[in-house]
């Protein structure tokens, strides 16, 4: 088992990462403290990892609360569902919420637990490749609302979590591919040698080989936790982990929320954002050819949805977190292994680059 800290002062926080971490009930046991176990998880996972947790847990009576399977229960109702299930449990400030799946479940647990009577604590056991690299570390919580998504949130770490690769045994492929969208990630905006290792480990991943698997989302969890403790609520360097994300979200708000599933937009995103960084002179034509065959080789999207034109991104991305001033805001390489937040892309160069 690989250890790491998320070092933030007196809200600092352990990743356990390996194979059966999931079965170490001390160790959870510790985390939990003296509080009671909420377990929210959904209608997929819960047959496959509940029981064995419930009873892990059963010397702390724990209770839990399973909300459907899909990006649409990320919402305000079912945060009220969530909060009235624990009010009607009498659970008070001594409960402990348990995020037992996806960055959907991680998401809208991490922000019932930011807000029920004011804040309580909670652990996550993310369960796709997407939460053990991404969401499940660095506090960001929240729910959609019809005009956005991700809109209603707050920053809110956890006490600990804990990653075990052998819940990627039962993941549908295309989620474990759209998990290698944001590893590769990693690679692009922090470490290029990682890249390459990324294109040699490709036989090993693709057979989930456990210990590819440690090494690769220790990994991006040592990255992601080294910008989170520099820049926890993103004035600066953390938008750098947003590198396809522009292009992306306006892929996925154009195509229909979850027919082109996050990692699959990013993946096309990136390669938009590196072929954008090509024309600016930032990246040769050799390192975009590297950079695509790789996203390629783990079955992700290199190219934007046939339909959709210049001007559906731009409608899209005007409306754009990081906007500032009414500019659209990249994160585009700078060099292999290096991003830069830019924000004097003009229209006219996402019309030259998308091409229609
Ligand atoms: P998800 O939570 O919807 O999970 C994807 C699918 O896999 C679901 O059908 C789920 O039921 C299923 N599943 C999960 N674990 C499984 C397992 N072990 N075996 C079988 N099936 C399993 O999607 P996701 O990609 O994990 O997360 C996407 C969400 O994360 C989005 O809402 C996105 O906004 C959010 N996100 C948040 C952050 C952050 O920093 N907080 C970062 C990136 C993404
Ligand atoms: N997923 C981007 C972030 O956590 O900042």
């Amino acid at each position: 088992m690989l250890e790491l800290k998320v070092d933030l002062n007196e809200r600092s926080y352990p990743i356990y990462i390996g194979a059966g971490v999931l079965a170490d009930t001390p160790k959870l046991i510790t985390h939990i403290g003296k509080c009671r176990p909420v377990i929210i998880t959904n209608e997929t996972i819960a047959p496959l990892y509940l029981p064995s947790l419930l009873e892990q847990l059963n010397g702390l009576s724990p209770l839990s609360f399973v909300i459907p399977d899909g990006e649409q229960y990320k919402s305000l109702t079912w945060f009220e569902k969530i909060s009235a299930f624990l009010l009607e449990h009498n659970c008070g400030r001594d409960t402990c919420l348990v995020a037992l799946g996806g960055g959907v479940v991680g998401d809208l647990t991490g922000f019932v637990a930011a807000c029920y009577q004011r804040g309580v604590p909670f652990i996550q056991i993310p369960t796709t490749l997407l939460s053990q690299v991404d969401s499940s570390v660095g506090g960001k919580t929240a729910v959609n609302h019809a005009l956005g998504k991700n809109m209603i949130g707050a920053f809110y770490q956890p006490k600990a979590v804990f990653i075990d690769t052998d819940t990627l045994n039962t993941l549908p492929a295309r989620e474990f591919a759209a998990g290698m969208a944001e590893v590769i990630k990693y690679a692009l905006i922090y470490d290029a040698d990682f890249l390459e290792q990324l294109n040699e480990l490709h036989p090993k991943l693709s057979q989930l080989d456990t210990s590819s698997l440690q090494y690769v989302i220790h990994k991006c969890c040592a990255i992601k936790a080294e910008i989170v403790a520099q820049d926890e609520t993103e004035a600066g360097l953390r938008a750098l982990l947003n590198l396809g994300h522009t292009f992306g979200h306006a892929i996925e708000a154009q195509m229909g929320y979850g027919n082109w599933l996050h990692g699959e937009a990013v993946a096309a995103g990136m390669v938009l954002a590196v072929k954008l960084a090509a024309r600016r002179g930032d990246l040769t034509q050799q390192q975009v050819e590297q950079i695509t065959k790789v996203i390629e080789k783990y079955d992700l999207p290199t190219l934007p949805p046939s339909q959709m034109n210049a001007e559906q991104f731009l409608s899209h991305m005007r409306k754009d977190k990081k906007n500032k001033q009414g500019r659209i805001r990249f994160i585009l390489p700078t060099q292999l292994g290096r991003c830069a937040l830019v924000d004097d892309v003009s229209d006219e160069n996402v019309i030259e680059l998308i091409g229609r």
